[in-house]
C-alpha cells in the first residue's frame, strides 16, 4: 500500500480577505468559478453532491454544475435514482466543489427543489443525441444483469425514436439547491486556510463570518 502519510501539499497561491469577499456567496462562487474555467481546471464544474435519507444515511456523488444565479446551483439528472429518492423524502443537500489548482474549496448547504419542466425540457434539447438516449434507456442506479442489458435498451430506445426528436422523460430533470449557507476556504500556509462562511439572514441579505481553519 502507498505511505500516505507523505503526500502533502502546501498552499500558498491567495488569500481570502473579509475585504475581497462579495456580498453575495453566489456572485463569489460564479467569479471563482470562472477563475477554474480561466486556469483550464479540469471539470470546473464537478461538485460533490451529498444527500441524506430520512433515516440519515449519507450518500455522496459527482454531478455537474449547469446554472447558478440568485435562486441557487441546477444540476440535471434522474428523478427516479437513488439521489433523487433521497431528495424527495428528505430535499435537504449539501455540494462542494474543490479546485485544486486554485487550492480553493466551496461547501453549498441547503434546501432542494425542482426546476421548472420547462428548465428541464430546455436543456435536455441542447444535449447530444446520444445522451437523450442514455436518459431513456438507463434507469439509473438500478441493478442490471450487465452491459449487454443497458446497450440493448440503447438499440431499443434508438429503434423506438428513429429519426424524430427524443423528449425529456418524465423521470429526468433538474434540481435546484438553495442554498443556507455557503462557505468559501482558500488554502493558505501552514494549514492556517481562510474560511469565509456566510449564513442567509434573509432573500438577498448574509451574515459573513470567518471560521477557524
Ligand atoms: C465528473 C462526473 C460528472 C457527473 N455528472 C452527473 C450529472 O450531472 N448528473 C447525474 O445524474 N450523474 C452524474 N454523474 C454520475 C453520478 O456521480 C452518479 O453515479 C449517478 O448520478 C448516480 O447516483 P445515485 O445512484 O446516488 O443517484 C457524474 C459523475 C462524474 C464522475
Amino acid at each position: 500500500m502507498a505511505d500516505l502519510t507523505a503526500i502533502r501539499s502546501e498552499y500558498a497561491r491567495a488569500g481570502l480577505s473579509e475585504r475581497d469577499a462579495l456580498p453575495s456567496p453566489i456572485a463569489h462562487l460564479d467569479k471563482w468559478l470562472h477563475e477554474a474555467i480561466d486556469a483550464q481546471h479540469p471539470e470546473p464544474t464537478a461538485m460533490t453532491l451529498a444527500t441524506a435519507s430520512l433515516a440519515g444515511e449519507p450518500s455522496a456523488r459527482v454531478v455537474l454544475l449547469k446554472g447558478l444565479d440568485d435562486r441557487g446551483l441546477v444540476f440535471f439528472t434522474s428523478y427516479d435514482s437513488d439521489k433523487g429518492r433521497a431528495l424527495e423524502a428528505n430535499p435537504r443537500a449539501s455540494a462542494c466543489l474543490f479546485w485544486n489548482m486554485l487550492e480553493r474549496q466551496v461547501r453549498v448547504t441547503g434546501s432542494v427543489v425542482k426546476v421548472a419542466r420547462e428548465e428541464s425540457e430546455a436543456y435536455f434539447a441542447t444535449r447530444p443525441r446520444e445522451s437523450q438516449i442514455g436518459a431513456w434507456a438507463s434507469k439509473q442506479s438500478g441493478v442490471i444483469a450487465g452491459r449487454a442489458e443497458l446497450e440493448a435498451r440503447v438499440t431499443e430506445v434508438s429503434a423506438r425514436f428513429g429519426e424524430g426528436p427524443v423528449p425529456c422523460p418524465e423521470t429526468w430533470g433538474g434540481y435546484r439547491l438553495v442554498p443556507d449557507v455557503v462557505e468559501l476556504w482558500q488554502g493558505r500556509p501552514s494549514r492556517l486556510h481562510d474560511r469565509l462562511r456566510y449564513t442567509r439572514k434573509g432573500d438577498a441579505r448574509w451574515l459573513v463570518e470567518r471560521l477557524s481553519p
